[in-house]
């Protein structure tokens, strides 16, 4: 039975063209019919995206084109006037008590591991202080504590996930070695080379201008110093590529609307990964701040990035 593949794009600014596919005609062998679904399905979504791209330039004089392009900057609530930052910390207070649960669950637990990977990585450099910026409820700030740093600051722009941090701490003794600063990663408060190592786990992609916020870590990195980002990022072999889209675009959303008290972050949490920079594009990003000695290891499938730099 041959694959037929239907497809509605556009050749111009003004007519519609249908495209069939034939794999049997393209001789494509069955083994590889998946995975050609698979690109005419991206095909499809960008000819739709396109065919109303086009339509609505052309109506409205080309304001649609910048507003397209500035989509790629995800938001929270997508009704909201507020910036990213106001949003970003709103959505986490709302789902402070509730993160460190869902998160387990939906990362089925092997966040565990990347994190502690990235201690090892952190320990290898015998650090006397460490900064974990975007630190949440504290998670790896806590594990940090066995690389015996003297001074562990965990930074987070939201007040309820520290709270909820603050207390973990208290519960394991670790009040002496861990503080919890409120504060903005684009504007730290502290004096220029100021830590051994700074950390950020899945905080980068909510950052409002991730340049800034990278600039600033280099600032108050000590020269020689090591930074290590942990953050999802998006698979390359087609076939995770799917399941990962899949388990993102579906099941993240419906386990946030079912579990959430914020029906919509869940499904920010996951629209913000799939256009956030990885691999070999944020490596570039950290050089051009200023960061040396920039690695990335791809972790499970590659749907997460573990990142190592220095500075000079
Ligand atoms: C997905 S959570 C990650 C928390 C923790 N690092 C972890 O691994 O579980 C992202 C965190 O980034 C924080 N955040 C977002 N923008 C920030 C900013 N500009 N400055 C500091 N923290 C920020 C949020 O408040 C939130 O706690």
């Amino acid at each position: 039975m041959p694959l037929v593949f239907i497809v509605v794009t556009t050749d111009n600014l003004k007519n519609l063209l249908i495209v069939i596919f034939n794999s049997e005609k393209l001789k494509i062998p069955v083994s590889e019919r998946r995975r050609e679904v698979y690109n005419v399905c991206l095909f499809v979504r960008q000819s739709i995206f396109f065919h109303f791209f086009i339509k609505h330039s052309s109506e409205k004089n080309h304001v649609f084109l910048p507003k397209i392009f500035m989509a790629e900057k995800i938001n929270p609530y997508k009704d909201s006037d507020q910036s990213k930052k106001i949003q970003v910390t709103k959505m986490f207070d709302t789902i402070s008590k509730e993160y460190d649960g869902l998160n387990r669950v939906i990362s089925f637990g092997i966040d565990v591991k990347w994190r502690k990977k990235v201690v090892d990585l952190v320990a290898k450099n015998n650090p006397e202080n460490i900064l974990d910026i975007a630190t949440g409820t504290g998670d790896l700030a806590i594990n940090l504590a066995i690389t015996n740093a003297k001074e562990i600051v965990g930074l987070d722009i939201s007040d309820g996930m520290l709270e909820v941090g603050r207390q973990k701490i208290k519960d394991k003794n670790l009040d002496n070695t861990i503080s919890m600063v409120i504060g903005d990663s684009e504007d730290l408060p502290f004096e220029d080379n100021t830590f051994d190592a700074i950390t950020v786990s899945f905080g980068v992609r909510n950052f409002e201008n991730l340049e800034k916020g990278l600039a600033e870590i280099l600032r108050v990195l000590k020269p020689e110093g090591i930074f290590v980002i942990l953050e999802t990022s998006v698979p390359t072999n087609p076939i995770y590529k799917f399941g990962y889209k899949a388990y993102s675009k579906l099941i993240l959303p419906t386990i946030g609307k079912l579990f959430s008290k914020d029906r919509v972050a869940y499904k920010y949490l996951s629209e913000s990964a799939s256009v956030f920079p990885y691999g070999k594009a944020l490596n570039n990003i950290l050089t051009k701040i200023g960061f040396t000695n920039v690695k990335h290891q791809p972790q499970t499938m590659g749907v997460a990035t573990i990142y190592s730099a220095s500075k000079a």
